[in-house]
């Protein structure tokens, strides 16, 4: 992995950072799952449906972690295999992660506090695009269109990483206001984290869009 640049690894480290609650304490759940003792607060829905949670949070983990990978401009160009091998892996577990996020969203019986129409409305709505990009990404690779797969692949990232964001909207309200926000109020965080999420990553799209385009005119410029 000599060939990694200090900055991908900086950006990888950050990525693991960001992601490390949803992604990697959520793994702390499976074992409360397959009946051992609990190490994190117990989720009743979990408990009586374990199933969905459990494909959720392996989808969820190994998208948002080997997807970060799958980012680094130096493993495309050493590795092209091994980003081809996990970007199947990758595509998979996104699916998995999306249509479980889906399967929960429908299925659990959630408290109005933790779950009202608005966060049930955006979590179908979002777990479908989520799967329409993957599904969009695979397509513009197998047709050679480098810039919608990335573009694509991006987007359906900044939906899974929406989970992170939540999370750090969640301690922030917890270190400023001291309570648990519920209701329509955890309704609208949950949601303005995904905002953010598909903010950037329109903004990171459009400028590599922009650069591209500028030097394409630079060069085609007599
Ligand atoms: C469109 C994407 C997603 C949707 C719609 C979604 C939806 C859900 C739903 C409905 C639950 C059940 C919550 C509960 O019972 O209180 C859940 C749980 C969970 N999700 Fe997601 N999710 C998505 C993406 C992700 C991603 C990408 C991650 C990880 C990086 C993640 C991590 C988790 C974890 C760890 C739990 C278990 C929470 C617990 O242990 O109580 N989710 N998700």
């Amino acid at each position: 992995m000599h060939f990694i640049s200090r900055c991908e690894w900086a950006f990888l480290a950050l990525v693991f950072l960001y992601s490390f609650i949803p992604a990697v304490v959520g793994l702390f759940r499976i074992p409360e799952l397959l009946g051992m003792p609990a190490i994190v607060p117990p989720n009743p829905r979990a408990v009586i449906d374990p199933v969905p949670i459990t494909l959720h949070i392996l989808g969820s983990s190994v998208f948002c972690l080997a997807g970060a990978v799958q980012f680094l401009p130096s493993l495309r160009r050493h590795r092209p295999a091994l980003h081809r091998t996990l970007g199947r892996i990758v595509a998979a577990a996104g699916c998995v992660s999306a249509l479980t996020g889906l399967w929960m969203t429908v299925s659990y019986a959630f408290p109005a506090a933790l779950q009202g129409t608005l966060l049930y409305g955006a979590r179908i709505v979002l777990s479908l695009a989520m799967v329409a990009f993957i599904a969009w990404a695979v397509v513009a690779i197998w047709s050679r269109n480098l810039a919608a797969h990335r573009a694509a692949i991006l987007r359906a990232y900044a939906i899974a990483q929406g989970a992170s964001t939540q999370t750090a909207l969640f301690l922030i309200t917890m270190i400023f206001v001291g309570t648990e926000p519920l209701g329509v109020a955890r309704d609208l965080m949950m949601m303005a984290a995904w905002a953010i999420n598909i903010g950037v990553a329109e903004v990171l799209i459009h400028r590599a869009f922009g650069t591209r385009r500028s030097r394409a005119t630079i060069s085609s410029t007599p």
